[in-house]
């Protein structure tokens, strides 16, 4: 297996190391190894002591102490309004916002250090210094770390699936994540997803349309032959038997965001034949 596709690969529960084991509720995400090597060892070594916030932690080397509240103003060197990435992957997506919009700050929450480490390889290569980074459990950086109504824009591209129904309580985007994203959002904020998983995309479509604090941006957008739901249980897609009479009516679908640049992640994805679902929602409570 290549470096790339063993770091993109989906996680496997449960190893022995299970981050879960530590934690009143599963996390969305298994541990992997935070070694790094060659040109991400010296790219870490070089600007994390700039880039990287290092909280205290409770128990797990990912998780945060309750008593750690982070001052964005401090963390940046500047008041300006604040995106924040959670699952950054190798954080293509989050140096290129950086460097093309850099009145704002931008904070990548991510649980895979060679990830981060390859972000600080994009943040010098581009110059910028609108980004920093921290090595959390997102659940604990929303419920602990940001404040109350701190972040203009929350994005999640591509949130692990979790495919197995006896693994989608290890679900990021559930009712519970989005009470904490709510609280950590301004009103008026966006919260912005992507999957290339369409029983993820329609759980996040449910729980969002059920939650009192957010309105869809695009409500009936892409309804119909037009959604990307319906061409995947028409044609039989992921693994379902077709549906030829299926028609997502509700659709609701965000058009594709201009600053969520493709991944390598996401290109595997079309590789393979998968469609990819975008969804905007406005706190509104
Ligand atoms: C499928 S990858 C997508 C990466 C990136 N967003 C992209 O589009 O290329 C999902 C990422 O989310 C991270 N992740 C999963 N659960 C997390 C959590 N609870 N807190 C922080 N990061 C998490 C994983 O380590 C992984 O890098």
């Amino acid at each position: 297996m290549s470096e790339s596709s063993e770091e993109q690969q989906q996680p496997q529960a449960s190893s022995p190391r299970d981050p879960a084991l530590f934690r009143a509720e599963p996390v969305s995400f298994v541990r992997r190894g935070n070694r790094l090597q060659g040109r991400r060892a010296s790219a870490w070594e070089r600007n994390a002591d700039q880039y990287v916030i290092e909280p205290p932690r409770k128990i797990a080397d990912t998780s945060v102490a309750d008593d750690f509240h982070l001052d964005p103003t401090e963390a940046f060197g500047r008041t300006a309004p604040l995106v924040v990435e959670i699952g950054t992957g190798l954080g293509e997506c989050i140096a290129n916002a950086a460097k093309d919009d850099p009145e704002r700050n931008y904070l990548a929450v991510e649980v895979y250090r060679p990830g981060l480490a390859q972000l600080m390889l994009k943040v010098e290569s581009f110059g910028i210094s609108n980004v920093r980074a921290v090595q959390a459990n997102a659940p604990e950086v929303l419920d602990v770390m940001l404040g109350e109504n701190s972040a203009d824009e929350i994005w999640i591209f591509f949130s692990d699936p979790w495919h197995k129904p006896r693994h989608h309580k290890r679900r990021l985007i559930k009712k519970s994540f989005l009470d904490k994203v709510s609280r950590v959002l301004k009103p008026g904020g966006t919260l912005r997803l992507a999957t290339d998983w369409s029983n993820y995309a329609e759980q996040m479509r449910e729980v969002l349309e059920e939650h009192a604090d957010f309105q869809n941006q695009h409500p009936g957008n892409l309804a119909g032959e037009a959604s990307n739901l319906t061409k995947v249980r028409r044609e039989g897609m992921e693994g379902f038997d077709p549906e030829p009479e299926f028609i997502d009516e509700q659709g609701g679908w965000a058009p594709r965001f201009e600053r969520r640049i493709l991944t390598s992640f996401e290109g595997k994805a079309l590789k393979a034949g998968r469609l990819v679902f975008d969804l905007a929602y406005t706190r509104v409570g």
